[in-house]
């Protein structure tokens, strides 16, 4: 999985397939959307023009409601690709499946709390930034409730199992900032509804969460820079302010990095004193035997060492993992 969800071995037509059940559960409506665009041979040869990191499942069906205005089925679809598909693949080339979803914090947030405060985040593949307001969110572990300092933030909430260390309050964050091949502007209406674009339909609170979690950010955004992480990490770390726990961190991004630029991270994290902490698919940093995860499709793993906790991808339980 190189390439941002596609798998590079499968052809179009099985990462469709593949999509199909990750979706299972979650939005029926694009379990069905994508079998059906599986068998669909005017719409594969549709993707068959673009470059192959184009044709994911995400962003094919996010560009079409993004041009259409509501979550595509395969009648619309196909009317779409065949009626517009120099459009549907003008914004499937100039967007990418950038989903920034404030919830993955629930699953983070009590790894930071165990750090020497106060912190100091860099967040690499910010994204819009939803996933750095870790203070402002309040969260709900099962009835711990943690409050934030934006009471009019979503509060999150996340099933917690196992030994979760969860805090009684938030850590003092000194610092933010985050870097992004692409950084998202959370007051630009156009970024905002390429994102909520990006929810799937039918999954429960989440197109409420994001519209309550960007009107949390748009009160004061968080600063995104513009670099890549392979590059970019040593100056953005030297403008952290000193005496404060340095934490990288990031969810759902090394997926999109060849594996050689993963085996890369561990040392350049290592170079600034940095605490690293990743959320990401087993498998994805390398190096590290991750339990059986209990099905979670996020493993947090501190330092591309230590397997933290397991994780549902949008935040809606942690499962700590013992030791
Ligand atoms: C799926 S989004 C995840 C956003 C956020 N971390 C979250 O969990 O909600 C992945 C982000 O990683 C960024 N990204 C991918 N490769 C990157 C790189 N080499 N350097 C910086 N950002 C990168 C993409 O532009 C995208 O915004």
């Amino acid at each position: 999985m190189a390439m941002g969800g596609l798998d590079a071995a499968l052809s179009t037509a099985a990462n469709y397939r593949v999509f199909a059940e990750e979706a299972r559960g979650r939005s029926a409506a694009y379990e069905a959307l994508a079998t059906l665009v599986a068998g669909d041979d005017t719409i594969l040869r549709f993707l068959g023009t673009l470059p192959p990191a184009k044709r994911q499942p995400n962003l094919l069906f996010a560009a079409a409601r993004y041009l259409l205005g509501t979550p595509p089925d395969i009648a619309a679809l196909r009317a779409l690709v065949g009626q517009d598909r120099a459009g549907l693949a003008r914004v499937m080339l100039a967007r990418r499946t950038q989903t920034n979803e404030p919830a993955r914090c629930a699953t983070l947030l009590p790894a930071l709390a165990q750090l020497p405060p106060p912190l100091a985040l860099i967040e690499v593949g910010a994204s819009a930034g939803l996933t750095l307001l870790f203070d402002r969110y309040s969260y709900d572990y099962g009835g711990h409730l943690i409050p934030g300092s934006d009471p009019d933030a979503p509060t999150l909430r996340c099933v917690p199992r196992g030994p979760v260390p969860l805090p009684e309050r938030l850590p003092v964050i000194a610092w933010r900032a985050g870097l992004d091949l692409n950084p998202l502007d959370v007051t630009d209406d156009d970024d905002v509804h390429w994102l909520s674009c990006l929810v799937w339909p039918g999954e429960g609170d989440r197109e409420e969460r994001f519209a309550a979690a960007v009107a949390a950010a748009r009160r004061d955004p968080p600063a995104i820079y513009r670099g890549d992480l392979l590059t970019d990490l040593p100056a953005l770390a030297a403008q952290a302010p000193a005496g404060a726990t340095l934490v990288i961190f990031h969810s759902a991004v090394l997926a999109y990095v060849a594996p050689e630029g993963r085996r890369r991270v561990r040392g350049i994290v290592r170079s600034l004193s940095a605490v690293w902490l990743s959320s990401e698919a087993p498998g994805v940093v390398p190096g590290v035997s991750v339990p059986a995860c209990q099905g979670g499709p996020l493993v947090l793993i501190r330092d591309g060492r230590t397997p933290l906790a397991c994780a549902d991808g949008h935040g809606a339980w942690v499962h700590w993992l013992a030791g």
